[in-house]
């Protein structure tokens, strides 16, 4: 069993193999069969696409789904989540998906459990499905990633889409430019951070991002009560954009805020194309997690 719990060693190849076999999925392939193994999902912070489109991608590919409810577990008397995997490998959980505030909390866990982990969000730090579902997204639109420029704009800094997303870009052959308030840039991040109005001129893909409230310690409310007119995709802007030009979001989208209302379902959005591609991302990602045992078979054939 193979863990993800970032992106970082992933090459290119790897990245499009991933891809080739979500999209042959998408198409109606068929699946690997991984009846009678068992999925646990554990999600430690909120959340609506990743943890049922994980839950859907499962099913689909016939395992068995058990969601964790971290109030209800043993987490609450002090059980470490090492402890709480290595219970759930012993009663036969081949897949634990896991979403946990706390960056990097897959750090050292990976050695002693059988079972696979893969990382579903950590904190500001990584998230690795959201990143291929996103890759997926764009090389299905231009056929390519290579040479294709992303704005990504927003809250940088407290953002695990944004960070994996830049991450992988760049290694796909993507041109990276970053936009936001300079209180959220983030010095790490590879790309040219530029103005709002240019950032959205010269992107063929405008991935804009929630603002990470949950992951700010508070006094920024002038910044947040002007953020959609200085940062946002308003109606106006988006007149900026190149023809064939699209709008991505991870979503949740706050409408009015980081995005247009009228924007979120227009023409050129692919917000909703996104969520439709996670299903079979993640089913490609469960496949890939089995491989050698189970499913060697039907990845030869794509
Ligand atoms: C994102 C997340 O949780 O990081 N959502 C998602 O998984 N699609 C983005 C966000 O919460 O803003």
């Amino acid at each position: 069993m193979r863990h993800l719990f970032r992106l970082t060693d992933w090459t290119p190849d790897d990245v499009h193999r991933l891809l080739d076999r979500a999209e042959a999925l998408a198409a109606g392939g068929a699946t690997a069969d991984l009846s009678g193994t068992f999925a646990a999902n554990l999600f430690f912070e909120p959340s609506t696409r990743t943890r049922f489109s994980f839950e859907v991608a499962e099913k689909r590919l016939g395992m068995h789904v058990l969601n964790v409810t971290p109030e209800a577990s043993s987490v609450k008397k002090g059980e470490t989540l090492y402890d709480t995997l290595k219970t759930l490998e012993a009663i036969g959980v081949s897949v634990a998906v896991v979403r946990h505030p706390e960056e990097g909390y897959y750090e050292g866990l990976g050695e002693g459990l059988g079972l696979s982990v893969i990382n579903a969000g950590d904190g500001c730090g990584h998230h690795p499905t959201q990143t291929l579902i996103d890759l997926y997204t764009i090389r299905r639109e231009f056929g390519t990633l290579k040479d294709v420029t992303v704005a990504i704009i927003g809250d940088l800094r407290h953002s695990r889409v944004a960070r994996s997303n830049a991450e992988m870009l760049v290694k796909m052959g993507a041109c990276v430019v970053l936009s936001g308030p300079p209180e959220w840039r983030d010095p790490d991040f590879p790309g040219e951070y530029v103005a709002i109005d240019e950032a959205v001129r010269c992107a063929d893909v405008v991935n804009l991002l929630r603002i990470q409230l949950e992951r700010h310690n508070g006094g920024e409310d002038e910044l947040v009560a002007d953020y959609h007119r200085a940062y946002g995709l308003t109606a106006a802007r988006a007149h900026l954009m190149k023809p064939g030009a699209i709008i991505m979001h991870p979503a949740p989208v706050n409408r009015g805020v980081e995005i247009a209302d009228v924007l979120v379902e227009a023409p050129n959005a692919r917000i909703f194309a996104q969520m439709q591609a996670g299903p079979f991302v993640r089913m490609a990602v469960l496949e890939w997690a089995f491989k050698r045992e189970r499913v060697a078979k039907s990845w030869a054939c794509c």
